[in-house]
């Protein structure tokens, strides 16, 4: 179709520069002019759409690689009907491999209709070895396959394939690589994710993350300053510093929050995630004494049992992790505690999971991700004797969520009638003419009023609290 021959090929790729992000825009160009010719002879722009599945790194990783491919010419669309479509997958659970399966499969009949479709699949799901086997002999209409390490590649790949039309796949096993300084596509004008470091290097013995993601590289603190620095110039007022556990931040977690808090236009800085193991009592006197800080700190769980979290590698007691809650909640006034717990995980016990109830009651969590274990092949978990059966798991999950549930609604009903800022994010899904937004400490508020607010700083009295959000009347 829009293959150029193998000679034109060699040539461009000889005078490709060996430098990054350099090579990476000099594909980006070749991709564009011969893109641009083939969407002259369709009479129409071509269209591209990515799907992100996953945690916010994932939805970091989808901003860059949509601005890859809106630089070479693509026009983003919400519908999987487009000529480019990609799934940035996640592996966290089994769960969403299987949807990432289904969808793929539905996806074969758009490109049945369209044969200038071409599909990419990207992502943690891409670092599995049996995955990625199992998609080049049974989905052979997924033409580029890569994987966390080199998602800065994507024009380079994608390169390759509009010359040859051949499935091309490219996985690194790991880096030490991060390459800045590449275009990006914000998906909310007036907020944005910032990456501090990338990998895990805590190998919780249920998790996947450290073997799809890497080892743990920190960006230096100038380069995230001039990144931050930039977008709020562009008009962005919240940043939030991802990691997979921020206070491993080589250098300096809460020195550099001080200094993203000091940048021109910034008016809110959110972090995720922390791990209990490494909370330090410096971070928490910096967000005590940052109010543009938000009031809120996601502290991973897990389990309330020593015994568990022994086997799951957590390195923290349940002493530790009670202690450490109640020093944050009494040094910080206002601060929501958020956390993810697993339930199930291998020879839990009923004791044990009442271990974790206790803790959700004195903890009190304003909010809680609650999940049934999922064996991931590769961990030292999914080798542990005593699987805990499934209808053992759902029983406790459905006895740990009405407690959190509970949990919630209590701690929403404290700041009912007060009155609280929020950044307002978008028009009500079910009705326009409400506005939803969040407070500091991450609770959504639904209010009447214009849409001239979005991006925008409004304060909103909390007339009633439901259950996780309010309803509120914009001042
Ligand atoms: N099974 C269930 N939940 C998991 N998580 C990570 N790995 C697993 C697994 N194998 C949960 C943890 C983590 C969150 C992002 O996902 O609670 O904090
Ligand atoms: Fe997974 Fe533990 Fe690393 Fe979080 S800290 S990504 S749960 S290994």
């Amino acid at each position: 179709m829009y293959y150029i021959d193998e000679e034109l090929k060699q040539n461009i790729l000889s005078e490709a520069p060996s430098d990054e992000p350099a090579r990476q825009l000099f594909f980006i160009e070749e991709c564009r002019k011969i893109l641009s010719e083939r969407a002259e002879e369709l009479k129409r722009h071509l269209t591209c759409c990515v799907n992100t599945f996953g945690c916010q790194m994932n939805a970091k990783d989808s901003e860059k690689l949509l601005g890859i491919l809106t630089q070479i010419g693509y026009v983003p669309v919400e519908t999987e009907d487009a000529d480019f479509v990609l799934y940035n997958t996640c592996t966290v659970r089994e769960h969403a491999n299987v949807r990432v399966y289904g969808r793929l499969g539905v996806l074969k009949h758009s490109k049945d209709k369209n044969p200038d479709m071409i599909i990419a699949l990207c992502g943690c799901m891409m670092q599995e070895e049996q995955v990625v086997e199992k998609i080049r002999k049974s989905y052979r209409h997924v033409n580029i396959i890569f994987g966390t390490h080199n998602v800065y590649m994507l024009a380079e790949l994608l390169f390759d394939y509009l010359c040859t039309g051949i499935n091309r796949t490219e996985i690194l096993k790991g880096t030490d690589r991060i390459v800045e300084e590449l275009p990006s596509e914000r998906k909310y004008p007036f907020k944005c994710g910032i990456n501090i470091m990338y990998g895990c290097n805590n190998f919780c013995s249920y998790c996947i993350v450290p073997y799809v993601r890497g080892r743990e590289r920190s960006r230096r603190r100038e380069d995230i300053l001039r990144e931050i620095r930039n977008v709020a110039a562009q008009g962005v007022i919240e940043v939030m510093l991802l990691g997979q556990n921020v206070n491993s931040y080589e250098y300096d977690f809460p020195g550099l929050l001080e200094e993203v808090c000091a940048i021109d236009g910034i008016k809110r800085v959110r972090f995720m995630t922390s791990h209990p193991k490494d909370l330090s009592d410096d971070l928490i006197r910096v967000v005590r004494d940052n109010p543009k800080i938000a009031r809120h700190i996601h502290l991973p769980l897990q389990s309330g049992s020593s015994r568990i979290l022994k086997l799951m590698n957590r390195k923290y007691t349940k002493e530790d992790y009670l202690d450490l809650a109640f020093r944050i909640r009494q040094n910080i006034p206002g601060i929501a505690l958020t956390t993810d717990i697993i339930v199930g995980f291998p020879g839990e016990s009923e004791e044990d999971f009442i271990e974790t109830m206790d803790v959700v009651e004195q903890v009190r969590f304003d909010s809680a991700f609650t999940f049934i274990y999922s064996k991931r092949s590769g961990t030292a978990a999914a080798k542990m004797a005593d699987q805990v059966p499934k209808d053992v798991a759902d029983e406790r999950f459905g006895r740990l969520l009405a407690l959190c549930q509970s949990c919630s609604k209590e701690q929403t009903l404290k700041y009912q009638g007060t009155t609280g800022e929020v950044l307002v994010e978008g028009t009500n899904a079910k009705d326009p003419s409400y506005l939803s937004g969040r407070l500091s400490n991450n609770s959504i508020v639904h209010f009447k009023g214009n849409s001239g607010l979005i991006g925008k700083m409004a304060q909103v009295r909390l007339d009633e609290a439901k259950g996780f959000y309010y309803t509120g009347t914009l001042l």
